[in-house]
């Protein structure tokens, strides 16, 4: 897959140290490995399913002295960053500011850029500087409270709080009575979601529907990626408890070619122009999740990361060769590559531990793995004890198939889903049925 260089290319093998633990690692590592220019691959933390792509390494990916030192001891030409956490405590600054690592790419933006992940007023205030079409808000703290309650006089139902900081993907609260509205305001406030919660956004709601957009840049350039749609809740018909997705499609029907050039127009372009504007350093994913109002597209929020489930659907479907694509945006040449994208589609069904996303339980053995035929297998929360794969999280397993359609690809992933065993394993068996 895109095995040949470009001509002309600086071929050049290296070394590259990926951080994070979930199915969007194994995804990435699965596509690296596949690349002529990898030389080894380590994976820090990393699961059951990247020891069998590249080196575990025993490392938490907030230990930045931790993974300097490892970075200079395994001469590590790229650093590649999964998750957002580690971003907004500033690994990417961490390395430029050491004499000794600075030298060493990372992809993944700084501090200051992350923010637009981990502050929704920080996010709303680039929207709006730049002309992004979003939700109209209004930042509330302690001390302006009451000001915030009268706002949501001022608007009608349902009402959207925002905890300003990262909640773990729990901190959006969709209210419909007014009363309930500013109680639970006032309990953010007081520190429902910890200091998450001590600054809130409240939010006009958007009507439509939802799916997310992946751009990838080196601060001057982007290109996209194809687009997803990800199953959020626990139950069928999309029924019960947020997660952080059962599932995921790509393409998304309803994602018109009319409808993508709005949102690379409206939304894409002044995003990038926007990080050159205000000097963020800004370079690896900018994942967009959007809502098709009307056929108007609005930003409902920015992760500065890949999605996961929506890596296990994307990057199935990239034919280029990922390492030449983050190492052109470590260059800043991202213009230089062509992105190849299979027509197919892409499906995954994310296997989960009984009771997730409530309390659940670890350290289940996994049987049936070396059953599964015609689909990708990225673990998701799982680790080794002994010789056993064992469940590590509330996500455990995505099952990935490409197909001409959506049909033939879910058969896949669910054919494979009953090959697989461990005990109080759930599943949605209904991914891509509104389609
Ligand atoms: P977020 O963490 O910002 O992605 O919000 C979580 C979910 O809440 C989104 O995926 C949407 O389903 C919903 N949501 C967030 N903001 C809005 C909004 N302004 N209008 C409607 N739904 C929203
Ligand atoms: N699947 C949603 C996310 O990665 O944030």
């Amino acid at each position: 897959m895109g095995s040949q260089p470009q001509a002309g290319y600086n071929f050049i093998k290296m070394n590259i140290l990926l951080l994070g633990s979930g199915g969007r690692e194994h995804a990435m590592a699965w596509k690296m490995a596949q690349s002529p220019r990898l030389t080894r691959l380590f994976v820090a933390p990393g699961n059951a399913g990247t020891a069998q792509l590249g080196t575990n390494v025993a490392i938490q990916s907030d230990d930045f002295e931790a993974l300097g030192r490892f970075a200079l001891e395994e001469k590590i030409d790229m650093v590649v960053v999964g998750p957002e956490d580690p971003l907004v405590k500033g690994v990417s600054d961490f390395f430029r500011a050491e004499p000794s690592l600075k030298n060493i790419p990372i992809i993944g933006p700084s501090a200051k850029g992350a923010r637009l992940e981990g502050s929704k007023e920080f996010a709303k205030e680039f929207m709006q500087r730049h002309g992004i079409p979003t939700a109209r808000y209004f930042t509330v703290v302690k001390e302006n409270l009451a000001e915030g309650q009268a706002y949501l006089e001022t608007m009608k139902a349902p009402y959207v709080l925002k905890a300003d900081g990262l909640a773990a993907g729990k901190g959006v609260l969709i209210i419909h009575s007014l009363e309930e509205a500013k109680s639970e305001l006032k309990a953010m406030i007081d520190g429902k979601f910890g200091t998450a919660s001590a600054k809130v956004v409240i939010e006009e709601c958007l009507v439509g529907i939802e799916l997310s957009v992946f751009v990838l840049t080196d601060g001057r350039h982007y290109k996209l990626l194809p687009e997803a749609k990800d199953y959020k809740r626990i139950g069928e018909g999309d029924t019960g408890l947020n997660t952080g997705g059962m599932g995921c499609v790509s393409p998304v029907p309803f994602a018109s070619t009319e409808f993508l050039a709005k949102v690379e127009e409206r939304i894409v372009k002044p995003t990038i122009a926007g990080f050159q504007q205000d000097g963020l350093d800004y370079n690896g994913f900018v994942f967009i999740g959007l809502m098709n109002q009307g056929g108007d597209p609005y930003v409902i929020e920015y992760n500065v990361r890949m999605g996961d489930p929506e890596t296990e659907v994307v990057l199935p479907r990239l034919k280029t060769d990922l390492v030449e694509v983050l190492d052109a945006i470590a260059k800043k040449q991202l213009h230089t590559v062509n992105l190849e994208i299979d027509p197919n589609a892409c499906v995954t069904v994310m296997l989960v531990s009984g009771g997730y996303p409530e309390a659940y339980e670890k350290g289940k053995i996994i049987s049936g793995l070396e059953n599964v035929q015609g689909s990708l297998l990225f673990h998701a929360g799982t680790s080794l004890q002994g010789e056993n794969v064992v469940t590590n999280g509330g996500r455990v397993l995505a099952i990935s198939s490409l197909g001409p359609d959506f049909p033939s690809a879910l058969k896949k992933s669910y054919a494979n889903a009953q090959q697989i065993h461990f005990d109080k394993m759930n599943y949605r068996s209904d991914i891509g049925f509104d389609l």
